[in-house]
């Protein structure tokens, strides 16, 4: 089967090869893959590994099912868990260990995977490969982020910041769970498009560097209820600001680095629940797929313009989502 792997390099990121099939196990299952997605994520395992299988979001058809495995057989369409081993409940450190498209757990760049069927969802019908291979990270976390721990409220503000793949499937299942939603963007065509997607106000960050200020002018001063925050150092004393006294924050992303200096006392004189995110188990990816939600694509490359499709990713141009078609 043709593989992926990941050189350690910026140029090129990926190397093509031929490897051996793994027949499945006790438990698990092979699954002949059609479609991937990319997530940021993966570009920052180019900047840190290399060996490694990348991509972590995929999408197929059951090929083989190992012994003692039931729900699933041959021809199933099916979508994998970003980590197959968190079933449900809490994450601990086993689960995460099997996060895919990292050392030790290689991921989706290929045409065919091994995975226990504990780890899958069948797609349903009138969704496409490419649509189901979006929603394993982007998808599952905008879901952890909105419903979690406090969920997300009709009638309740909801802050999005830019409008990549978390934020645009946040986006849609905020409108759907019937809250409001102000988001902010570098580009006011990506902000039409959200408005089309039911965004009530939106707001272009370059231009309005004090975003912040526009939330709160929007709010009659009050601050958003939930703010979902993606970039990190650079934005979150800026989310702290527009959020409402007793309010929440999902922080969720490295946007804009690792660390940095937070405005600690906000979160306590404002009582913020400041709750950081880390994907969710696929008990969540069926509960999303079953929403019904049509996950929005901005490109599909071919498994040969695998290189192409990280660059566009790094470009940041795309709304929504890049996916990989691996075969037809
Ligand atoms: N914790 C988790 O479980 C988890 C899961 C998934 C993703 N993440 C993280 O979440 C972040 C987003 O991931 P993604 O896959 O959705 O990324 P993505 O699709 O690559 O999104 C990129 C977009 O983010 C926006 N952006 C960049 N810098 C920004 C800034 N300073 N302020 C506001 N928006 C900014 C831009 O939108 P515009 O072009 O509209 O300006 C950019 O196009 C990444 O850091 C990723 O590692 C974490």
């Amino acid at each position: 089967m043709r593989s992926y792997t990941l050189t350690g390099q910026q140029q090129p990121r990926l190397a093509l090869a031929q490897t051996q099939d793994v027949p499945p196990g006790e438990g698990e299952v092979s699954i002949d893959l059609r479609a991937a997605s990319l997530n940021y994520r993966d570009l920052i395992m180019t900047k840190r590994f290399k060996d490694a299988v990348p991509l972590s979001d995929g999408a197929g058809v059951v090929s083989s099912v190992g012994e003692g495995v039931s729900g699933f057989a041959n021809g199933d369409r099916v979508v994998i868990g970003f980590m197959p081993a968190w079933v449900e409940g809490d994450i601990n450190e086993s689960k995460q260990a099997s996060s895919l498209g990292a050392p030790g757990a290689d991921g989706v760049l290929r045409d065919r995977i091994v995975v226990p069927a504990t780890g899958l969802v069948h797609i349903p019908e009138w969704m496409t490969f490419e649509e189901a291979a979006t929603l394993p990270c982007a998808g599952v976390t905008a879901w952890s982020a909105l419903f979690e721990r406090r969920p997300v409220q009709p009638g309740e503000t909801v802050l999005l910041l830019g409008t990549g793949g978390v934020s645009i499937f946040a986006l849609q299942l905020a409108k759907l769970a019937g809250a409001r939603v102000i988001i902010t963007s570098s580009s006011d065509a990506k902000l039409a498009r959200a408005q089309a997607l039911g965004a009530d106000h939106v707001i272009n960050y370059r231009t309005t560097p004090a975003w912040e200020e526009e939330v709160l002018k929007l709010t009659q001063g009050v601050g958003a209820d939930l703010a979902i925050d993606p970039a990190g150092p650079a934005t979150l004393n800026k989310t702290l600001a527009a959020t409402r006294m007793g309010g929440r924050i999902s922080l969720m992303g490295v946007l804009t680095g690792f660390d940095g200096p937070i405005n600690t006392a906000a979160i306590l004189e404002k009582r913020i629940t400041l709750q950081g995110i880390y994907v969710g188990p696929v008990s969540s990816l069926r509960a999303i797929v079953a929403t019904g939600i049509k996950p929005q694509i901005d490109q599909v490359f071919s498994f040969e313009q695998a290189e192409a499709a990280y660059d566009a990713l790094e470009g940041a141009g795309h709304f929504g989502k890049l996916v990989i078609q691996i075969s037809r």
